[in-house]
């Protein structure tokens, strides 16, 4: 469970550029619940992620993660249950390293050293077989250079990474707006496989509303840094597409 309370971000404080990113914002999220988060450019949706994830800190407010109260804890003491993927593939990986290596290195943040690095078999197959379970025939490929991949593979790749180890929070900040169609589609497949499998409480921004319609099982607007539509899983089930259009006049 995620709780936020009353969060406010207030940026350039008493400058002539202060912009109120959040505003008395408060959401709670269950564990296992899969949000598809929308809204309107500067709407405060990044703002949001970079909150939960410990990016940056709130001016006012709490938040609460598996019932402790986090709002202090730096973004790298989280990163333990909280895994973040932007839209550039490129970010978070090491593109002259082959696959495995890159599967080492975001290990190493979790793992004892000795388990990881060096020819470890173990470690080796468990990569493969994981690779294996997403369905893109990568499992034979783990020595090549991550960056000789499609921008897709890549993505559905640093997904996979990102969970490995004992996260359960998943923030995906429009991780296919770097992507073509075909390979979009392949990374939104993946996320859900994924997400599914895991059982990664997990948040989604996309700015693709067909994305948002048939992703998640709790849909929300946000508008000047408030929560302005709240969408459990039984609305979001009869949402019609076109009504969604509508909320962007
Ligand atoms: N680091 C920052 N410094 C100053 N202003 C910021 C910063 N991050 C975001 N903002 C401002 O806060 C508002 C919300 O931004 P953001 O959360 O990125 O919106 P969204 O992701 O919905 O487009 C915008 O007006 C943005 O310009
Ligand atoms: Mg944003």
């Amino acid at each position: 469970m995620i709780e936020l309370s009353h969060i406010t971000k207030v940026f350039n404080r008493g400058q002539i550029n202060e912009v109120t990113a959040l505003h008395d914002l408060s959401l709670q999220i269950a564990e296992g619940e899969f949000i598809a988060l929308i809204g309107a450019n500067g709407s405060g949706k990044t703002t949001l992620l970079n909150i939960i994830s410990g990016a940056i800190r709130p001016s006012t407010g709490n938040i609460i993660i598996h019932e402790a109260d986090i709002t202090s804890l730096p973004e790298h003491k989280r990163s333990r249950w909280v895994a973040r993927v932007f839209q550039n593939p490129l970010a978070g990986t090491a593109p002259d390293l082959s696959i495995l290596d890159n599967f080492r290195l975001a290990a190493l943040r979790t793992r004892p050293k000795r388990l990881v690095i060096g020819i470890n078999e173990r470690f080796k197959t468990e990569v493969r077989d994981k690779i294996a379970g997403l369905g893109l025939g990568l499992e034979n490929k783990i020595q090549q250079p991550i960056g000789s991949l499609s921008g897709g593979q890549r993505q559905a790749l640093t997904l996979l990474m990102s969970v490995m180890d004992h996260t359960d929070i998943l923030l995906l900040d429009e991780p296919t707006a770097a992507l073509d169609p075909k390979s979009a589609e392949v990374v939104m497949q993946t996320a859900e496989r994924i997400i599914r499998e895991y059982n990664l409480t997990t948040v989604l921004i996309t700015h693709n509303l067909r994305d948002a319609h048939r992703f998640g099982n709790r849909l929300i607007q946000m508008a000047g840094g408030q929560v302005a539509r709240d969408l459990d899983t039984g609305a979001k089930g009869t949402l019609k597409l076109e009504e969604m259009y509508g909320w962007f006049g």
